[in-house]
């Protein structure tokens, strides 16, 4: 463990009750069963694994909207499963996600300077003019025109639609940024644009991510880390050259292997 580290997740476990069969004690299912990580500010670390491994609870549960079942999570030298109320409240300016589904997780009704200035207006810090000069800079930061401030969401293509997502997530100047799938929604040569996109602004800004996907063909350029988790456990944790050309896990192998580009490389040696 270093003074470096931004956040860390200790034994993390967050479990959900099953169905219960007859008259026996509940089952529950550990979606994340037992996860621990530290990560550097100003690097990305990767979390890879198929459907249902536990990626997206393990990211909800550290920023405080899926509960724990048992463990701890500290962003810098606060103990975030311990926070309440207004302390909750201010922790989540520091704390931004980025999601799958530029669709459906912007607001329809709001214009696209609005959706962005929200975090803004929450936190209620900044006096209004100086919160649409952060907007027109966050516009400009993501490669959105001027003139689309006052668009609706329905009015940009997906990309677009991203990087409104990102321009927002990045309005309260965050120490984490969580990106839950962000490009699976999007056509591939998209794909690539919102890639450079984050990394551009990870190098400008000194941004730290937790990046998370299904897919390492998308996680290859993008992280200083790797780990692949497995039904709810992390089965490997290596940093990005190591897993990449010394995949250790079988499973970590099979999902290499799925990915066009390292395969062939691969085969090549
Ligand atoms: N609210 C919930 N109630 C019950 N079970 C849940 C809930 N949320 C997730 N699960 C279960 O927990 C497991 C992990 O789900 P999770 O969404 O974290 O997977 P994931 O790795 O993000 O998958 P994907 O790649 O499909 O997004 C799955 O078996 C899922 O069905
Ligand atoms: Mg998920």
């Amino acid at each position: 463990m270093s003074n470096d580290d931004i956040l860390r997740v200790k034994d993390l476990r967050v479990r959900f009750p099953l169905k219960r069969t007859g008259f026996g004690k509940r089952d529950y299912l550990y979606a994340v069963d037992g996860v621990s990580f530290n990560l550097k500010r100003g690097e990305t670390l990767a979390i890879v694994g198929e459907s249902g491994s536990g990626k997206t609870t393990t990211a909800l549960t550290i920023a405080r909207l899926q509960k724990a079942f048992s463990g701890s999570v500290q962003l810098g030298d606060i103990d975030l499963l311990a926070l309440k109320g207004a302390e909750l409240r201010d922790m989540r300016n520091r704390m931004q996600f980025i999601f799958q589904d530029p669709y459906s997780s912007l607001n329809p009704r709001l214009r696209a300077e609005d959706i962005v200035r929200e975090p803004l207006d929450n936190q209620n810090r900044m006096p209004a003019e100086q919160r649409d000069a952060r907007v027109e800079e966050l516009f400009s930061a993501v490669g959105l025109r001027p003139e689309q401030r006052r668009l609706f969401p329905h009015q940009f293509s997906g990309g677009q639609r991203q990087r409104i997502g990102i321009a927002r997530a990045l309005a309260t100047n965050p120490d984490l940024i969580i990106c839950d799938e962000p490009v699976s929604a999007l056509d591939v040569a998209v794909q690539a644009q919102i890639l450079n996109l984050l990394r551009r602004l990870q190098t400008d800004l000194g941004l730290t991510y937790l990046f998370i996907s299904h897919d390492l063909g998308v996680v290859q350029h993008m992280c200083d880390h790797v780990a692949v988790m497995y039904k709810g456990k992390i089965v490997e944790y290596a940093d990005r050259l190591t897993l990449f050309n010394h995949p250790q896990h079988d499973y970590t192998k099979a999902l290499l292997a799925a990915v066009p580009s390292v395969a062939s490389a691969l085969r090549q040696g």
